[in-house]
Parts: C-alpha cells; structure tokens; sequence
C-alpha cells in the first residue's frame, strides 16, 4: 500500500507580509466553484500528456531515490490533487517498464495563505485509491505532501530543491494592478474599462506588459533557484494567439463586466468615479512575451511552447452565461465590493450573466491557454 502523509508547513520566508493586496484579498476568499474547476480540468486534461511527459522527463533526468515536485497556484477544488495522481501513476509505470525500483514521492502544494489547504488534506483518501500500485500488493510506496503558503512571485523552497514544477490556471493572476495605468491623482487612465480594451489608450496595454513582464521574471528567477539542474516546469496558463494586446478572445469576459458596470452607473445604481480606481490584475501574454521573458531571465530552455483553444460552455447560453457569472463572480466579487459595495454585486452579476448569455446566444466563447516546458539549464 502506498502510504499517504499530509502535513501544513507553515514555515516559508514568503508569507503575506510581502503580498500585495490584491494577493491577500484573492487568497482569502475563495476562488474556484466547481463550473470554474470543471472548465479548468476540461482544458487541463486536453494538455495533461504535455505535462506528465515533461515530469517523467524531470525523474529521467535524475532517477532521484525521492521525487521532489510542486504544485503552485493549487487551489482547494477537486483539480487539485488530479493531475499529481496522474503524474505518480505515469512514473510508477515508467518504472515498472524499467524494473527500476519507484520512487518516494513529496509533493508541495503551494497557494496564497488564505488557501483551504485543509480541503485538499481531507481529500487524502481518495486521492490514495486512484494511485495504481494500491492494487500491486508487490510493491510499496509513498506520496507525501505539504503545503507551501506563499507567493509564487517570491522564493518558496530552498535552493535545488525541486525536480519539477507545475502550475496550471494561476500565472495569468499579476501580483497586482499596473501602477502605470493611474495618473498623478491616483485615477485610472483606462476610461472607465477595467482590461486592455479597443478604446484603452496604448500607455495601459504597456503598462499591463511592464507587470507581467516583472512578475513572470521574478516568477522565473525563483524558479531557478529552486530547480535542480535538468529539473523541468510545466505551466499552463491563460494566453493569446495575437500579437496585438487587445485580442476579444482574451478581453471579451473584461468588456462585459466593465460594460455591467457602466449600465450601472448610467442607471444611477453606482458612483463612475469609484470605477476609476478599477482594473483586473490579469494579463494573457501570448508564445513570444513568455518566450522573450524566458530568454532574459536566462536559467531555462524551451522544451515545448503552444497555444491550446477550446470553446468555453455546453450549448445552453442562458445556463453558461450564469454558470460563467457565478465563476467570474467568486474570483472578482472581493475585489469589487471594496469599490462598488457590497449591496451592488447581486444586481451587477444579475446584468452580466444576462450579458454574457446573450453574447454566447450569438456565438462561441473561447478560452485560449498557452502552456509551456522549460528545462533548467545545467
Ligand atoms: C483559478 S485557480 C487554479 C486552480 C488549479 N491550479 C486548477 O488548475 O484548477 C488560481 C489559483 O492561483 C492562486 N494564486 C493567484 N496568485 C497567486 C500567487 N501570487 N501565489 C500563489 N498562488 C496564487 C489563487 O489563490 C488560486 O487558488
């Protein structure tokens, strides 16, 4: 029987006192409803071959006695212990293939400190039931997992510490909103849109860059650190298949809730100054400004760089436009009370899921995600 140990390691050196507001709002109220997991399984299994490929690539690399991985971004929904299961099954038949003893297992799970890292603990059991050598009565191994609290775009584990790194759905979220988009008065220069929009002068498009830019090299630096020489990456994250910044698919989702705010603030409903203030932390680069990064940073080589799109929805717009609402809704609803109130959201996701279902009543909405295999180099 495999044996399954779970413990919660509060002691990282990159707690929340570093963090950025919007990285402490977002890690203590929750994200991902189950549509939003679901969403995020259907593309990640879409992608998953690249990523199992590039961790049984990292335990060849080494044939490490201890196969040392992380998860970062994990979250607390039902993704999250999946893909780790599908990772310890590959390499335990690799092995097999080999008759190579298996490996020892530690898996770090890392997230904001307000992540329910319980939730997934408690969900041990299951997790032990889908490992494939529970059925193999030969052989015995172990998976043992912790839970890194933390920043991602500081240092998380100690140096060469780790054979692969995995993040999937989380790398899109900026540490926080481009300073650059305020002027001198503190007021949002994006007229009253809350993204990288068609009427965005072009300062906000740079300056949403410039933060993903900064982030994703301070992401890559502390990486490096604490991947072994050869250890591999695999991230997945939301993209664009454009060079041009504003690309509907990446920004359609932004337009639509910007636009259920000025329907707002036309109606009397809320104050437009309070929406100067505004704007998501998010940035979808597209292959070449990961490449760029990935190259100036200097520590990794591209194993493998791809756009992957599927449509968002099952076919009912008036479901999937409230279905995607509630989503949308449990990543942003914090951030917006501070601005908007609390007593405004209901009525303002009301008229966004109504948006958003007559727009997926006319056509399909995409997701676009880029994922990408570094290798650290020796
Ligand atoms: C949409 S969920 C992705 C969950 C899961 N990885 C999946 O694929 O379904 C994004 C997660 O990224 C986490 N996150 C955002 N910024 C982060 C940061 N700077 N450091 C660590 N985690 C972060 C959020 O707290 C959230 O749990």
């Amino acid at each position: 029987m495999p044996s399954l140990c779970g413990s919660f390691c509060q002691a990282t050196t990159n707690g929340c006192g570093d963090c950025s507001s919007y990285e402490r709002r977002i890690g203590r109220d929750k994200l991902c409803p189950e549509f939003f997991n679901s969403v995020q399984k259907k593309f990640t299994d879409g992608m998953k071959h690249v990523v199992i490929d590039a961790a049984i690539d990292a335990y060849l690399s080494e044939t490490p006695r201890c196969f040392k991985m992380a998860d970062l971004g994990c979250s607390s929904g039902t993704n999250a212990l999946s893909l780790i299961g599908d990772i310890v099954n590959a390499i335990d038949e690799r092995c097999h293939e080999k008759t190579r003893q298996v490996p020892q297992f530690m898996v770090f799970l890392n997230d904001l400190p307000g992540n329910d890292f319980n939730s997934i603990f408690i969900s041990f059991s299951d997790f032990g039931s889908r490992l494939k050598n529970v059925r193999r009565r030969d052989e015995f191994h172990s998976v043992f997992m912790a839970g890194v609290p933390g920043s991602f775009y500081g240092r998380l584990f100690p140096s060469n510490s780790l054979h692969f790194i995995h993040s999937s759905h989380s790398l899109h979220w900026l540490s926080q909103v481009p300073p650059g988009i305020f002027n001198e008065e503190g007021k949002s220069m994006n007229s009253r849109k809350i993204y990288i929009s068609k009427t965005s002068p072009p300062s906000i498009a740079k300056a949403y860059h410039q933060q993903f830019q900064k982030d994703f090299g301070s992401f890559l630096k502390s990486r490096s650190e604490e991947l072994v020489s050869e250890g591999r990456m695999a991230l997945i994250m939301s993209g664009r298949d454009t060079k041009e910044p504003c690309n509907k698919m990446t920004t359609l989702l932004w337009e639509l809730l910007a636009r259920s705010l000025s329907i707002m603030v036309a109606q009397g409903e809320i104050g437009g100054e309070d929406l100067e203030l505004y704007n998501a932390p998010f940035y979808g680069p597209s292959l070449r400004e990961i490449e760029y990064e990935v190259l100036r940073e200097g520590s990794f080589t591209v194993e493998y760089l791809k756009i992957f799109k599927d449509k968002v929805g099952s076919g009912d717009a008036k479901k999937d436009g409230a279905a995607l609402a509630t989503a949308i809704r449990a990543i942003q609803e914090s951030m917006l009370c501070h601005y908007i109130g609390r007593e405004a959201i209901d009525r303002l996701f009301h008229i966004y899921s109504e948006l958003l279902s007559e727009v997926m009543q006319k056509e399909e909405i995409m997701a676009v995600y880029a994922i990408v295999v570094l290798r650290r180099s020796p």
